[in-house]
């Protein structure tokens, strides 16, 4: 890949210290039964998809969320990249707060990869035109220099300039997914919120994709928070990993840091559902029972006390705040006993969440 001249706007202005993206105490509900019939009733309830995340994205890195289906990931994206109101909380980008209605510039700023790039791009329109009306809604280069543009951006995400003229039925899964990343870096953002960017791909394809996030990122000094159920992507891609479970960020740690010292119980229970990962610790952890509660009805307390093996009575009526380890302010987790020498009296060990990773698993090429 040639070096770039589409920088994203990663050496643009900004806090070269402080996070790139906040979220604070950031809460998103769905009403479901919310028909006429259901709110004569009394039936409309609230479904609680992401339920008080706080989180922080530093310029730069790549950030993992992991989480069983459901817990919010892509929910939270959304809201990230402000194609959901948040019901509650705040986010910020750079330490200023952004409205729930975005200005252009700020929606430029944060932009998102689908699962399925072919639902993300519109089948009518060919490439070239559907990068030329992004580049002239949002003036991010001048009418002259969007045919030059556009042909840079296919070289970035390495495709041949015949494309432009293409639909995007005409590509493979793989191309139609690079098609897309161009349409996110056309808008020269600071972030990426990738959700899943390959799993709706061949396998083998999926890791020249990965790979190319991977070099993007390198070369544009781009922050990436990729979402994935497939944690040998995440340790080999990502600096940081957020866990999710219920709505709620349970544990945040460099990612080596999370994969050899995890304290979460409900962690330990991701990471043993891979056994090359739990493979030679010593102590082989018991299985996590059970589904996780429905978000209509988030237990009280701590939210994963319904199958945590070392739930103890404080556990029902304390909810947990997620927590940074005394002498590591980068490792958080939320559980009484994180961080903690020795597990609560009568504590079994922790093993695999069946299914968990349950998704393909390609070894992005080094
Ligand atoms: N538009 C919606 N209306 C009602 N409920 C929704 C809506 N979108 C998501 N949900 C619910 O919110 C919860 C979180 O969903 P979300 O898609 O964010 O989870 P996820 O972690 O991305 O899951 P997966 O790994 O399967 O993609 C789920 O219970 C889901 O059914
Ligand atoms: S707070 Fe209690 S229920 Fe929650 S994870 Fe920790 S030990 Fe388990
Ligand atoms: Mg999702």
């Amino acid at each position: 890949m040639t070096a770039p001249t589409v920088p994203a706007a990663a050496a643009s202005a900004g806090t070269e210290t402080g996070p790139l993206l906040t979220a604070r105490d950031l809460s998103v509900s769905f009403a479901v039964g919310s028909s006429i019939v259901a709110r004569l009733r009394h039936e409309e309830r609230l479904l609680h998809a992401v339920d008080g995340v706080d989180l922080e994205i530093k310029r730069g890195e790549a950030l993992a969320l992991v989480g069983e289906s459901g817990s919010g990931k892509s929910t939270l994206a959304r809201a990230l990249a402000g194609l959901i109101p948040p019901g509650q909380g705040e986010i910020a980008f750079e330490g200023r707060l952004l409205p729930a209605r975005r200005s252009r510039s700020d929606q430029r700023r944060i932009q998102m990869v689908f699962q399925d790039p072919y639902s993300s791009l519109n089948p009518r329109m060919t490439v070239g035109s559907m990068l030329a009306e992004l580049l002239r809604v949002h003036h991010v280069v001048p009418r002259s220099e969007v045919g030059s543009f556009s042909r840079e951006l296919l070289g970035l995400v390495g495709l041949e300039e015949e494309a432009l003229s293409a639909y995007p039925r005409q590509f493979s899964g793989g191309q139609r997914q690079r098609v897309a990343i161009a349409r996110a870096l056309a808008l020269r953002p600071d972030i990426l919120l990738a959700d899943e960017p390959v799993s709706a791909l061949d396998v083998s394809v999926q890791a020249t994709i990965l790979n190319l996030l991977r070099d993007l990122r390198r070369e544009l000094g781009l922050t990436l928070m990729l979402i994935s159920h497939n944690l040998a992507v995440v340790r080999h891609l990502c600096d940081r990993v957020a866990v999710m479970y219920l709505g709620r960020i349970i544990e945040v740690a460099p990612t080596e840091t999370l994969f050899s010292n995890p304290q979460h119980p409900y962690t330990r229970g991701l990471l043993a559902a891979i056994p090359r990962i739990s493979a030679g610790t010593d102590v082989e952890p018991p299985a996590v029972q059970g589904d996780p509660p429905s978000p209509l009805r988030i237990p009280t307390g701590c939210r994963f006390r319904t199958r945590c093996p070392i739930a103890q009575p404080r556990c029902e009526q304390e909810d947990p705040a997620l927590n940074a380890a005394a002498g590591d302010p980068a490792h958080s987790a939320a559980c009484h006993f994180a961080f903690t020498s020795a597990p609560p009296a009568g504590a079994a060990g922790i093993a695999g969440i069946a299914g968990i990773a349950g998704e393909e698993q390609p070894s992005p090429s080094q």
